[in-house]
């Protein structure tokens, strides 16, 4: 069904042999083959207050354009992305583009390389893309993106070497806003909860995170409602997941199936075939499958809480549609880990000259909330990492606490040193409570840029560095609540 290029039957797929509910249509991806650089029309992301529906309720949130998750971008390697934002939101917002080498001018990094865009206001985002692969786009101020502030983003490859008849995107997130309260509500009771609280609902739950959420989605659909990916039997899909949650990490399996791990974070690995793989919160992984014929339950259960998120994927119009709470066995069967990935050669980077270690920590605040320093500061008074332009340095990053901390490094897409052969290329790496793991990054992208814990929580108790070279800083780094 394929070329070598994987187009001529997403071409088929593309001329309405299958109308999939709740997928991201290819019909972009044919648009733009064969050129290497399309430079699409400005599009409109519009951040405002909206209504949206989850499990039959109608729930009070802010989004992009309306829907959620936002609408999907798609763009070529090498190509440029045009995006105005609207600020109908009562508060100031930025868009940030998670995972690409972008100019920091257009980053969305509040405090470090722009300022917040006013209620009222626009701001157009123009970069280029370098780099194909999966990324989503989320508001970098304060606990916005725990609301509706998310969505995908995707770059396409021209030269695709990936053999695949058709893909979908399946983007999970966990829901409370509007729900139980609003996400800022959670950050001030959290701050306030004696840490004794949170430690023992981890050593009960073993949890990825400290909130227990109402709904846990894909694609902003509850599993009373799921999203359904409408497929073929023997057909090989591409499944795009993009962990856009604030404090879950999610462990993902799709019934009757093994996944072939194909990307990690964007960037191609070694395929490597698993029953299930743990997605922290920014990380995302690239599958393929050969799916069978029947109706299959995606799986994705909230690591260490109770809930998980479901989408159904169907080949035949018969099967029954399985149960969201059914038993999937490949959910505790081989599970990725960073030491079975490996980063293609091309994408290997060549050794550190230097190695600094970063310890990941909690304090107890003096009214009994929780902060998580870095090296013992916080990202009002920062820890600064200094590189030099060209130079290639090692991060080791060690977790001193009982919680998870998923670090993510803006404007870079670092190596983790799983093994002593090497390990996938990354731009967020989960670090497991008292562990430690090594990252490179390559300074190629000069800028001041955020490194930080994607749990929005901790991010929002101070949990938040800077990488910095090739140019000053412009100001210091203010707290972006
Ligand atoms: Cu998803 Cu600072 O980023
Ligand atoms: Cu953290």
């Amino acid at each position: 069904m394929t070329d070598s290029r994987g187009t001529v039957s997403r071409r088929l797929f593309v001329s309405g042999m299958f109308a999939a509910l709740g997928t991201v249509p290819v019909a972009a991806a044919a648009a733009s083959e064969g050129t290497a650089a399309v430079a699409p029309a400005r599009r409109v992301l519009r951040a405002a207050p909206a209504t949206v529906s989850l499990g039959g309720q109608e729930v009070s949130t802010w989004a992009y354009d309306g829907v959620l998750p936002g609408p999907t971008i798609r763009a070529t390697a090498g190509g440029t992305v045009r995006a105005r934002l609207v600020n109908d939101l009562p508060a100031p917002t930025t868009v940030h583009w998670h995972g690409i080498r972008i100019v920091p001018e257009m980053d969305g990094a509040p405090g470090f390389s722009q300022r917040p865009t006013k209620p009222g206001g626009t701001f157009d985002y123009v970069f280029t893309v370098p780099d194909p692969g999966t990324y989503f786009y989320h508001s970098h101020v304060g606990m916005q993106s725990d609301r509706g502030l998310y969505g995908p983003l995707i770059v396409e490859d021209p030269h695709e070497p990936l053999r695949y008849d058709q893909e979908f995107t399946v983007l999970l997130d966990d829901w409370q806003d509007g729900v139980k309260g609003t996400p800022d509500d959670t950050l001030s009771a959290l701050s306030t909860t004696p840490h004794d609280d949170t430690l023992s609902s981890h050593v009960l739950g073993g949890t990825s995170g400290h909130v227990r959420y109402p709904y846990y989605l894909v694609n902003g659909r509850t599993a009373d409602e799921p999203t359904v990916f409408l497929s073929r039997p023997r057909v090989r899909a591409r499944f795009r997941v993009i962990n856009a949650a604030a404090d879950t990490a999610f462990r993902v399996a799709l019934g009757g199936h093994r996944l072939t791990i194909t990307h990690t974070d964007g960037f191609p690995c070694k395929p490597v075939t698993v029953d299930t793989v743990v997605v922290g919160m920014g990380e995302r992984y690239d599958f393929v499958v050969t799916l069978d014929a029947g109706a299959f339950p995606l799986i994705a259960m909230a690591e260490g809480k109770s809930g998980r998120a479901f989408a159904v994927v169907r080949t035949t119009p018969v099967a029954r549609t399985p149960s969201p709470d059914g038993e999937v066995p490949e959910l505790q069967r081989k599970q990725l880990s960073y030491d079975d990935l490996q980063a293609r050669r091309s994408h290997q980077l060549r050794p550190p000259s230097r190695t600094v270690t970063v310890t990941l920590g909690w304090r107890q605040r003096a009214d009994g909330g929780s902060e998580w320093p870095l090296n013992g500061r916080l990202a009002d008074d920062p820890l600064r990492l200094r590189v030099e332009r060209g130079e290639t340095i090692r991060i080791v990053l060690h977790n001193d606490t009982h919680m998870w901390h998923p670090m993510h490094l803006h404007g870079h897409t670092f190596q983790v040193r799983a093994t002593e052969r090497g390990g996938p290329r990354k731009d967020t790496v989960n670090v497991m409570p008292y562990k430690r793991i090594s990252i490179d990054v390559h300074a190629d992208n000069p800028g001041e840029w955020m490194f930080h814990c994607h749990n929005l929580y901790h991010q929002e108790q101070g949990m938040m560095g800077v990488l910095g070279y090739g140019k000053p800083p412009r100001r210091k780094h203010v707290m972006t609540h």
